[in-house]
């Protein structure tokens, strides 16, 4: 597939889930993806992005064949995920993380050897294969090791070998760098990155900051349906012209504090991040044109709250998801750094 073809497309893509009590169905179904469309170019990195539950790993289940959609239609490399799961399987590489889907007892190299046998790479291939991964991955030096052994760091590692074994022309990652420390996440975003532009890759991720630096274009979903969709700088804009304020005030200013300031024209979004004593709070208050602080300042200090310092910052993705989502609404950041 050349660059600049659709590696993936939905099209009113949608699953439901019906609740069960026991064995029996219960109640009304859960729309857990809404009619969303996809379409993403061959060669660039695609972030999904949403809050807990949106519907992102549902997304991913039904693009790599291992759900089927209540209805619409989407396909993989140019193949149906629904009627050619075959061919989508051959062409696609899959990271759903977790402890899942490797074998502890035996070594790294033998979970490769074994699902490299098993997605058809040819015999005088995997090893090949397998030591250009461990390589790839950083995990040549414990490739002997059992992966029961691994730290959750590794074996997300191994994870990414396992997606990448039979060379995949299209990989979709959930969550890849859940839990890793900082290093480790660096270097597995160091690898996705080096898997375009010969490859194409849609991941999800919590880490906006992240999401900032790899991806290309970015749809943030929230109860199913795509909000927004658009290259990371394009989502900032939307949410206004640029215009953050970060105010760092003495005390924990309280719920009617950050309504009034919710309520004043041109605020999108306020979140408050108090620190554990609560001596000081830093308030991020997102919206549009230049005047957000001459509403918001008065308030804190009228409510008992002094200013200590104000600063004007460019929108980020953070604040621009929690605009878009409303996840700001309760004055708590409620997305991950
Ligand atoms: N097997 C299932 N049975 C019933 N409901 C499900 C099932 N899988 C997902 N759901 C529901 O579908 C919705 C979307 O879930 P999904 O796992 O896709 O969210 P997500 O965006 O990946 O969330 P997270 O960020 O927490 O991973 C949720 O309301 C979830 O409870
Ligand atoms: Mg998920």
């Amino acid at each position: 597939m050349s660059s600049g073809e659709i590696a993936i497309q939905a099209d009113s893509l949608s699953r439901e889930f019906y609740p069960h009590q026991g064995f029996f169905r219960k109640g009304e179904p859960i729309v857990a993806v809404d009619n969303v469309d996809l379409e993403i170019t061959s060669g660039t990195i695609y972030g999904l992005l949403g809050p807990n539950g949106a519907g992102k790993t549902t997304t991913i289940k039904m693009l790599a064949t291992l759900l089927v959609p209540t209805s619409g239609r989407a396909s993989v490399a140019g193949y149906d995920v629904a009627t050619r799961e075959y061919d989508v399987r051959q062409r696609l590489g899959v990271l759903l993380g977790g402890d899942r889907g490797l074998y502890g007892k035996i070594s790294a190299v033998d979970n490769l050897r074994f699902f490299a046998t098993l997605y058809g790479v040819p015999r005088d291939k995997v090893e090949h294969r397998v030591q250009e991964l461990l390589n790839l991955t950083g995990l040549a030096h414990r490739q002997t090791e059992r992966v029961e052994g691994f730290s959750r760091g590794m074996k997300q590692r191994v994870h990414l070998a396992k997606a990448l074994i039979h060379d995949p022309e299209v990989v979709i990652l959930d969550e890849p760098t859940i839990g890793l420390d900082p290093d480790a996440a660096v270097q597995l975003r160091a690898v996705v990155h080096s898997l375009v532009p010969e490859k194409t890759v849609l991941l999800t991720t919590h880490y906006l900051q992240e999401a900032d630096e790899l991806c290309d274009r970015i749809a943030i979903i929230d109860g199913g349906r795509i909000i927004a969709e658009d290259s990371p700088e394009g989502i900032k804009r939307l949410v206004g012209s640029g215009t953050a304020l970060q105010i760092t005030v003495r005390g924990c200013p309280g719920e009617l504090t950050l309504e009034a300031i919710r309520m004043c024209s041109g605020v999108r979004a306020v979140c408050a991040t108090s620190g554990a004593d609560q001596s000081r709070t830093v308030i991020e208050i997102t919206g549009d044109g230049d005047c957000l602080s001459e509403w918001a300042v008065p308030i804190l200090i009228a409510d008992g709250f002094p200013v200590l310092e104000v600063h004007h910052q460019g929108v980020s993705l953070e604040q621009a998801f929690l605009s878009l989502t409303g996840s700001g609404e309760h004055g708590i950041a409620g997305v991950p750094a």
